[in-house]
């Protein structure tokens, strides 16, 4: 079998050449980085609790009529996306204050926020993705302002999507980050959801005990990443019945 083009490695994922043009395979590691990848470790089955949770939170929106790059799981590894251009800004949507909020404005963690409040960081690891305002986004034209329009209305929307899903299974959505991409249709262009949404990527308390379900269990180091993801896959119920594989994908339909 010829071997797949590499298009980008990064920290968590890989993507490959898709088998069709416009197409991108997305390749979820067992890589965790924190702190710009000055933290690094490998967890065995986060990559796949990460595509299949990733999976279900890009359907359950497409569902809702919310825009996302995902078009199907190919494995337990894989998924296949659009292929898009990545607007190099991450997208963070706060509900409680956590983070490098309560640093920043000396706010308790877990502190209901008035309302949600939507922040933007200019992505960029050798700059350890500052926090830019909407003037530095206009002004070094990374977004125009109708997409500023159309991401903040794609981040609420996104956010009381999963704000809903999480507390149904009796979790906290603290804050998320999520990335956008700008597809083309003919002359058209449109912005969608990309990259991935999972507890790499969001801040998930369990709401009666507190408990961190999400990535800051790595970075704070407060236990086992994979019992963590695992609670949230088996409570959304997306758990494998066979523990994952990492060597043997297996084809779905
Ligand atoms: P922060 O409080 O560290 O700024 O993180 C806000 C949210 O963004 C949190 O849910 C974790 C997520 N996040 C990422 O997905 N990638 C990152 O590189 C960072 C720093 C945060």
């Amino acid at each position: 079998m010829a071997r797949r083009k590499k298009i980008y490695e990064g920290k968590a994922k890989t993507l490959y050449e898709g088998p069709e043009p416009g197409t991108i395979v997305q390749y979820f590691k067992d890589d965790a980085t924190a702190f710009n990848a000055e933290k690094k470790d490998v967890i065995e089955g986060k990559g796949v609790l990460n595509n299949l949770l990733s999976e279900y939170f890009m359907k359950g929106l497409g569902q809702i009529g919310v825009p996302t790059h995902f078009l199907k799981r190919l494995n337990m590894r894989e998924q296949l996306v659009r292929s898009c251009e990545i607007i190099p800004l991450e997208v963070i949507v706060r509900n409680y204050a956590a983070g490098s909020m309560s640093k920043r404005l000396g706010i308790d963690e877990g502190t209901q926020l008035p309302r949600p409040i939507v922040e933007y960081c200019y992505k960029d690891d050798s700059l350890g993705d500052p926090l830019v305002s909407e003037e530095h986004i206009a002004a070094f034209g990374w977004a125009s302002q109708q997409d500023m329009d159309d991401i903040l209305s794609l981040a609420l929307r996104v956010n009381d999507f999963m704000s809903g899903v999480m507390f149904g299974v009796g979790i906290r959505l603290v804050d998320f980050k999520i990335e956008i991409g700008r597809v083309y249709d003919g002359d058209f262009q449109r912005l969608v959801v990309a990259d991935e949404i999972s507890p790499d990527s969001c801040r998930l308390w369990d709401i009666e005990s507190g408990q961190k379900l999400d990535k800051d269990v790595f970075r704070r180091d407060l236990g086992s990443l994979t019992d963590a993801y695992s609670e949230v896959a088996r409570r959304l119920g997306v758990m494998p019945n066979n523990p994952p594989s990492p060597s043997k994908p297996t084809l779905v339909n």
